[in-house]
């Protein structure tokens, strides 16, 4: 896509775990070239820093201090993670990381080295960021703004079909992938420094029943319209 002023571009996705954010945000970024960042794996990788080093997710001040000292890239056109010169792209995904990211997440001094970080990314390149608080906080002037969601059942099925993909899943996981994609979300909608909230600015779009494809099309349907702004573009 051409944009005649040369000005970088933000698009925002929040919402919930599980509801589709990295597919769509990684789908909509190969179709832009724009650059994919998956700004949960930022929370993740300190919070897998952390637990290696016996350090409690909610001591906010050992936390913020992580933070600052964390060196996190992403791998240019792969969703590749590197945190201190290591590639921990699988290690943040274990369920004990995704707990300890929650909590980790509601601490504001830790929050605030990794928004930091965050605007600083889009600062060179036009960016798809996923999260929790993109639209409301990182960039609450994005050009497009998401708020992707889906109903509870479905969003522990399709976390349940991601795990399953990296290691034999017992019979009871379904239950056990409930109750925490559950309290993540409390944690993550009920805490006080950058909530899990839609922008009043956002467009909100529930992907249940619907395909990648579908939920993509859609989304980019209303990317180019804004971007655009009436004005034709190939
Ligand atoms: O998107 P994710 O599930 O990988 O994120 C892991 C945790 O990080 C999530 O439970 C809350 C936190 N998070 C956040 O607070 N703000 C963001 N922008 C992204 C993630």
């Amino acid at each position: 896509m051409s944009h005649s002023t040369g000005r970088r571009i933000v698009i925002a996705i929040d919402g919930p775990a599980g509801a589709g954010k990295s597919t769509l945000a990684r789908r909509l970024a190969a179709r832009l070239g724009f650059t994919y960042i998956d700004s949960g794996a930022m929370y993740r990788a300190v919070a897998l820093w952390a637990l290696r080093r016996n350090i409690d997710p909610s001591d906010r001040y050992r936390m913020q201090q992580l933070a600052r000292a964390a060196s996190i890239r992403f791998e240019p056109g792969s969703s590749r993670v590197w945190l201190n010169g290591e590639d921990v792209t699988e290690a943040i995904r274990d369920p004990d990381v995704s707990a300890a990211a929650s909590v980790a997440a509601t601490g504001a001094g830790l929050r605030q080295a990794l928004v930091e970080q965050q605007r600083a990314m889009a600062v060179s390149a036009s960016v798809v960021m996923e999260g929790r608080d993109i639209g409301s906080v990182v960039f609450p002037d994005a050009d497009v703004k998401v708020f992707l969601d889906a109903g509870q059942e479905e969003r522990v099925r399709r976390r349940v079909a991601e795990l399953g993909q990296r290691q034999a899943l017992p019979p009871e996981a379904e239950k056990a992938v409930a109750v925490q994609i559950k309290e993540r979300d409390t944690r993550d909608r009920t805490r006080s420094e950058a909530p899990l909230v839609q922008a009043p600015d956002a467009i909100y779009v529930d992907s249940s029943g619907l395909s990648a494809e579908q939920v993509e099309e859609s989304v980019l349907r209303i990317v180019r319209q804004r971007l655009s702004n009436g004005r034709e573009h190939s």
